[in-house]
């Protein structure tokens, strides 16, 4: 559940501070009953009306973008840097869910669903996330199974894991390995590969569910289809 005025500006409509105006002003009903309470707490599930107009599910807006190297995940960057958002072109407040690391490139999606959001994020979803790492060094196969079963980063053990390792370059002593995970802590997969001793060089994320790159550029993005977010929500 979300507060109310934060559902309003979520869903695109308009700021969170000018929907604590419209609130207070009594211009806002849930199910049909006039709410004033600032922070009543809403989902999906409820009707929200503004001034006589319903917010729907058409004011929500699902992007898939190809994040590029050298761009900050956030919706302000208080360096000034170049963010995700400046890539895109929308009159929704949307918002990145998840982050992707500066140096890392690949599927983000951002949207202003919040339940979607939720549902992406929750490990308890076990939504696939596959990355691509190139890795300074190559593994053995008990270094495999260690990351498959869980490290510890940060106090916590990783749920299970996939790792795949795709190419080996002796001569250079690297190696690009896929690993598929389904949590989304602060640099997961580097502090991963950390615990066993290995650098991360590169970093991408291929997939998140059923979702990839395909036909896209570094920079460039899409929206998702109808199609496409019923089959994300099907994922719970
Ligand atoms: N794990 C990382 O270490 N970095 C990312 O950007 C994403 C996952």
């Amino acid at each position: 559940m979300e507060r109310l005025q934060k559902f309003i500006a979520l869903s695109g409509y308009c700021s969170r501070r000018k929907a604590e105006e419209l609130i207070v002003q009594g211009k806002v009903m849930v199910d049909g009953k006039v709410v004033t309470v600032l922070g009543t707490k809403v989902d999906d599930s409820n009707k929200i009306t503004i001034e006589g107009k319903t917010l729907s599910k058409e004011n929500k807006e699902y992007i898939l973008l190809y994040k590029p190297r050298g761009v900050v995940t956030t919706t302000s960057d208080e360096k000034d840097r170049k963010t995700v958002m400046d890539l895109i072109e929308t009159d929704k407040r949307l918002y990145p869910i998840g982050r992707l690391d500066y140096d890392t490139t690949g599927l983000l999606l951002l949207t202003n669903d919040g339940e979607l959001t939720n549902l992406l994020i929750h490990p308890k979803n076990e939504i696939d996330k596959v990355y691509i790492a190139k890795i300074n060094g190559i593994m053995n196969a008990s270094e495999i199974k260690k990351l498959e079963f869980g490290v510890l980063i940060d106090g916590h053990k990783t749920a299970k894991s996939k790792v795949k390792v795709k190419k080996i370059d002796k001569v250079n002593n690297c190696s690009i390995v896929q690993i598929t995970i389904h949590e989304g802590k602060n640099h997961q997969v580097k502090k991963m590969f950390e615990t066993i001793g290995y650098e991360v060089l590169k970093l991408k994320r291929e997939k998140i569910a059923f979702l990839d790159l395909t036909g896209l550029k570094p920079g460039e993005y899409r929206k998702l289809n109808i199609k496409e977010v019923k089959k994300l929500y099907a994922l719970k």
